[in-house]
């Protein structure tokens, strides 16, 4: 028996169980023989249970994903690991993966981790081409609503919605189709999913969480948190500037499946190429990359074929590791 991890952006743990039975991957790693944990970010419905924080306040939304770096994810680990005594076999999508890699660029989680799945990875944004995201990057959307004190980014409340179709008017983006104007064109949702997964899915995350991934988009730098103000900065890092993640530091000898998607607007494959260009000493054998075409963000998770094409291989890597 061994242990999975999976986690995701603005989206629940739900979401690994959209689909049919016979295709969602936390069902298929069951069916395996693993013992799967899926866990849910912070802000989303079920993790509203703060011991002292009531989720309407201020505080509750104060952090980004730093501190599910710092924090959330080697607790998950941890909770994991204590119960299990087992290490951790670890998939994430899309901000799932930037957290992992983040933390293992700082010698986190190594101790309870045997081998890391990424799926439409992250470790760099500066070249997304989603128009809604890089658009709503230039535009400072996500300050804008923080500086109105809007401090949960609920795609589903009116005034981030007011905000994301006043965008879509000034600038000409074509948000008809809401999904795909941010994950890219999706080859391969069946279109009653994409009910399914609107039923439970967007999630909320803190507006301060999107502030940092604009950055991150306008910066082309993977960076903590930047308050824009030397002060601040000073005051939480002790520098002027926010320090940045070093993704070299990741160790050539930690197992490791990214695959990436020829149509992934959000995890562009310009930036996935960056950091595979930082992932070349990695040792050989630990290292299985798979680059699908006609993959866009949404089908890693959602796809009809993923259980083939993507989930399949995946589950065998594992076996191996
Ligand atoms: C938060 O919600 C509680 C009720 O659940 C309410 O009493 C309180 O005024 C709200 N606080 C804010 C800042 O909206
Ligand atoms: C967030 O926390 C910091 C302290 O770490 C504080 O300076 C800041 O005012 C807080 N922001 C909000 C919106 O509560
Ligand atoms: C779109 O923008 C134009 C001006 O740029 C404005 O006249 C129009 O009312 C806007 N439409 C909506 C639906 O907001």
């Amino acid at each position: 028996m061994l242990a999975i991890n999976v986690m995701l952006w603005l989206q629940d743990g739900i979401t690994w169980l959209l689909l049919p039975s016979n295709q969602s991957l936390a069902f298929l790693l069951a069916d395996n023989g693993f013992d799967v944990w899926v866990a849910n970010t912070r802000g989303t419905k079920f993790s509203r249970q703060h011991t002292s924080l009531p989720s309407n306040s201020s505080d509750y939304w104060n952090w980004s994903w730093d501190e599910l770096v710092a924090h959330d994810l080697p607790a998950t680990f941890k909770y994991v690991h204590d119960l299990t005594g087992k290490k951790l076999h670890y998939v994430g999508h899309s901000q799932g993966t930037l957290i992992a890699l983040a933390a293992l660029s700082q010698d986190q989680l190594l101790n309870m981790l045997r081998s890391a799945a990424l799926l439409s990875p992250i470790a760099y944004a500066g070249q997304m081409t989603s128009p809604l995201a890089k658009n709503a990057a230039e535009n400072f959307i996500a300050e804008s609503l923080y500086n109105l004190g809007i401090f949960e980014f609920n795609m589903r409340g009116g005034s981030v919605i007011k905000f994301l179709k006043d965008l879509c008017n000034n600038t000409g983006i074509d948000c008809t189709n809401l999904l795909t104007s941010f994950t890219g064109q999706n080859c391969c949702l069946n279109p009653s999913i994409v009910n399914v997964f609107l039923d439970h899915e967007p999630q909320s995350t803190a507006t301060k969480n999107m502030i940092h991934l604009s950055q991150m988009i306008r910066e082309g730098t993977t960076s903590m948190f930047d308050y824009e103000n030397r002060d601040e900065n000073m005051k939480h890092y002790g520098q002027p500037t926010p320090p940045a993640y070093d993704m070299k530091r990741l160790p050539n000898d930690l197992p490791l499946f990214l695959s990436y998607g020829g149509a992934d607007a959000l995890s562009d494959v310009k930036d996935v190429q960056r950091l595979l260009e930082i992932l070349k000493d990695h040792d050989a054998d630990k290292l299985v990359v798979q680059y699908r075409n006609d993959y866009a963000h949404a089908d890693y998770v959602m796809g009809e074929n993923a259980h083939r094409d993507v989930y399949e291989p995946l589950i065998s890597f594992f076996r191996l590791q």
